[in-house]
């Protein structure tokens, strides 16, 4: 067979035709007690949302919260596929998140800081006080730091109440913030800073993890070559103190370079600083995630549609009360502390638990502890937090105190058995669940049931929110109807005010990475023309509820967290001995996925342990510990095709023990048994039984 006949042979087996083995879940529905309480519980919210009224729908999100000006223009499409929200508004998110709660929540606690050591006390800040230490740190930002509406500023800081505070005093000045994870090395901060186009870096020195205190500046010293070598001058570097009386880091301060903010912070005491009136369409932040290619993009979120989104979201789905308290565990350097810890929460008066360690630290009972000492209501996590606590702790739930009405899980399928667990154990039958499917990308949450209006389908997201309207395209772009069973690409027909703007700076990625797929007419100024390619295969069922499967691009999906394939392997062709490399995910019981690595060595080389050493580290700092692989697999010579691509679905096939497939195409076909044998021993079965997005990767190779 030519190669065209495989790659026909390829579309043969696309997304269209691979039946989904899932079986279908039965309904749970939301207890009483819950929808007599919810924000949302107006069937009629579907009509208003109904397509007829789009996009005028979404003025009901904006009207959430608070403007200088209202716009004069809902959704301007005037220059697809780059949308405007709510054109000519004029706001600000720090006033939205912090001064408009003074007056009726000024002693109500804003972030409750629950340290990782047990013996250190949750640390309540009311709003007031967080008003008075926003404005303080933006008074620095803006006459220490020099900086002023639409600059960009790097903020790679761990999980302590100084992280919102630094992005809502950015946000109060216009500045734009750029939140790298704290869990990221110093050289990916360095290379987002320069992107980004960054001169200040803000940092802390140190913060517990695991039961470690992690020496966190010396991070600083790497983000601040890298970024220079990549032509980025870095003037300061702003430094949080983890504890007020001592410097937790080995690092020296560099003099003239870095300051304690502490210090430069006493010139400050009771500054006020008035909010910026910021346009709907000025860029609030920028979130760098993996995509197809080595670079990590920056996804670039607007003020006024973003903020909004995110609001009502929390607002309706979140169903936060100002009563309640809310802990979401995830980390605030990922979309999802951004929207649902930060800037929707605050938005809309809650109290936002921040927990700065590991959840089975010091064991499985923690955040039991946890919610049972502040009376947590609302809990949100991800699937491998769930599977983690449950492998170390089935039964810790139980033995505590709390009572969930509401719970979350996000960031990648969970599994039907899993689901069980979180809903019977965690949410002791008493608590609704929502699974909520979304993207660094788009803002907020895109599919989820309605908490007290939808019954609930373990493994499901469910329905398009409001005024969302999903669909599943095959290859050709045609409309995969419910109910068919099969796998599709999932898409959204419509753009919506959390979608980013645009990648910094590279405005043909963004529309050749979501929009070129599936645009017929690019000259067309109609929104009906641009569907928003997601990047994830999913099944619609008949009763339209959605399931998503993962990703059916070169990114992997560890634990939640995105990690571009092309990265790892751009990481490991920088160690010398390396010839060629690829990256594979393979299934983890608790992770998900969780990256192996294939590489062949350069003539003269044999394989050694120190190389497979030297693979690791290389990627731990290039990447962080996050991208640690879980084997690296030295082989003779990589399966290829005879125009030389390196077949990584027949690599994934291996790692994961499923069937390779055909392979009497390839160049080389005889090395693929030898490395079958080298990772899985000789007698390993394969089958053909397995997750479909392991099934799909590198198909389209
Ligand atoms: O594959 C989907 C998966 O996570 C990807 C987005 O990752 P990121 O941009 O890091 O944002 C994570 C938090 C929103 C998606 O393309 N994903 C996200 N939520 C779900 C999910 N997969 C299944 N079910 C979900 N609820």
């Amino acid at each position: 067979m030519s190669d065209s006949q495989s790659a026909a042979k390829s579309a043969e087996t696309s997304e269209a035709q691979i039946a989904s083995h899932w079986k279908e879940e039965g309904y749970y529905r939301p207890p009483v007690t819950f929808i007599a309480q919810a924000n949302l519980a107006d069937p009629e919210i579907d009509d208003r949302f109904a397509e007829a009224n789009f996009p005028r729908c979404f003025e009901e999100y904006a009207e959430l919260l608070s403007w200088y000006e209202r716009w004069h223009t809902v959704l301007d499409t005037s220059d697809p596929p780059f949308w405007k929200w709510f054109v000519g508004g004029k706001l600000n998110a720090s006033y939205n998140c912090v001064d408009r709660h003074l007056a009726k929540y000024k002693n109500k606690a804003a972030i409750i800081f629950v340290p990782e050591p047990e013996d250190e006390e949750p640390v309540a800040m009311t709003y007031q006080e967080l008003y008075a230490r926003v404005n303080e740190f933006a008074a620095l930002l803006r006459d220490f730091a020099g900086l002023k509406a639409g600059d960009r500023v790097t903020i790679h800081m761990p999980m302590v109440a100084e992280l919102p505070i630094t992005m809502l005093a950015c946000a109060r000045l216009g500045v734009i913030h750029s939140v790298v994870f704290g869990g990221f090395s110093g050289e990916a901060c360095g290379l987002r800073a320069a992107d980004s186009g960054s001169r200040v870096l803000i940092y802390m020195d140190g913060y517990h993890r695991s039961g470690k205190l992690i020496d966190h500046k010396a991070s600083a010293e790497i983000a601040v070559d890298v970024a220079e070598k990549e032509g980025q001058k870095i003037d300061k570097v702003l430094v949080w103190k983890r504890y007020p009386e001592k410097y937790t880091s080995a690092t020296p301060m560099k003099e003239g370079r870095d300051f304690f903010v502490d210090e430069v912070l006493e010139k400050y005491r009771r500054a006020r600083v008035a909010p910026v009136p910021m346009d709907a369409e000025a860029p609030l932040f920028l979130m760098y995630t993996s995509g197809t290619t080595g670079k990590p993009k920056g996804c670039q979120h607007r003020t006024g549609g973003y903020l909004a989104y995110a609001a009502a979201t929390s607002k309706f789905i979140q169903d936060i009360h100002p009563e309640d308290v809310y802990w979401c565990m995830a980390d605030i350097g990922w979309i999802t502390g951004h929207s649902y810890i930060v800037y929707g929460p605050l938005a809309v008066a809650a109290t936002a638990v921040i927990y700065e360690g590991t959840p089975t630290f010091p064991d499985a009972g923690r955040p039991w502890r946890i919610a049972e000492r502040l009376d947590v209501n609302i809990f949100h996590t991800s699937p491998t937090a769930i599977r983690m606590l449950r492998k170390a702790g089935a039964d810790e739930p139980a033995k505590y105190r709390y009572r969930f009405k509401h719970m979350t899980t996000v960031g990648e399928p969970i599994e039907p058995e899993v689901w069980k667990w979180y809903y019977e154990v965690v949410g002791k039958g008493q608590a609704v669940i929502v699974d909520t499917w979304w993207q660094t990308e788009t803002g907020g949450f895109l599919c989820s049931t309605k908490p007290a209006l939808d019954p609930m389908k373990p493994g499901s997201a469910g329905p398009g929110m409001p005024g969302i309207y999903p669909v599943i395209l095959d290859e050709k772009g045609e409309v995969m109807s419910a109910g068919t069973g099969k796998a599709g690409n999932m898409c959204i027909r419509n753009p919506w005010p959390g979608i980013m703007q645009t990648i910094w700076g590279d405005r043909d990625r963004f529309t050749r990475q979501y929009y070129a797929k599936y645009c017929k007419d690019k000259s067309s100024k109609r929104w009906q023309d641009w569907p928003y390619f997601a990047g994830d295969g999913a099944v619609h069922a008949a009763d339209g509820y959605f399931r998503i499967l993962g990703r059916v691009d070169d990114v992997i999906n560890v634990a939640g967290h995105r990690l571009g394939t092309k990265e790892l392997e751009s990481a490991c062709l920088t160690v010398p001995e390396v010839a060629e490399a690829a990256v594979v995910p393979v299934a983890d019981d608790v992770k998900g996925r969780v990256p192996e690595i294939y590489v062949s060595l350069k003539p003269g080389y044999a394989p050694t342990k120190e190389i497979t050493d030297s693979i690791v580290g290389t990627i731990e700092l290039m990447i962080g510990k996050i991208a640690r692989p879980r084997k690296v697999h030295i082989v003779p010579d990589m399966p290829k095709t005879r125009s030389g691509k390196i077949m990584r679905r027949v690599l994934a096939a291996i790692s994961n023990t499923l069937d390779t497939g055909d392979i009497s195409t390839l160049a080389n076909p005889d090395v693929v048994e030898q490395i079958r044998q080298a990772v899985q021993g000789k007698e390993k079965v394969a089958t053909k039984e397995g997750p479909e997005d392991l099934k799909l990767f590198g198909k389209e190779e």
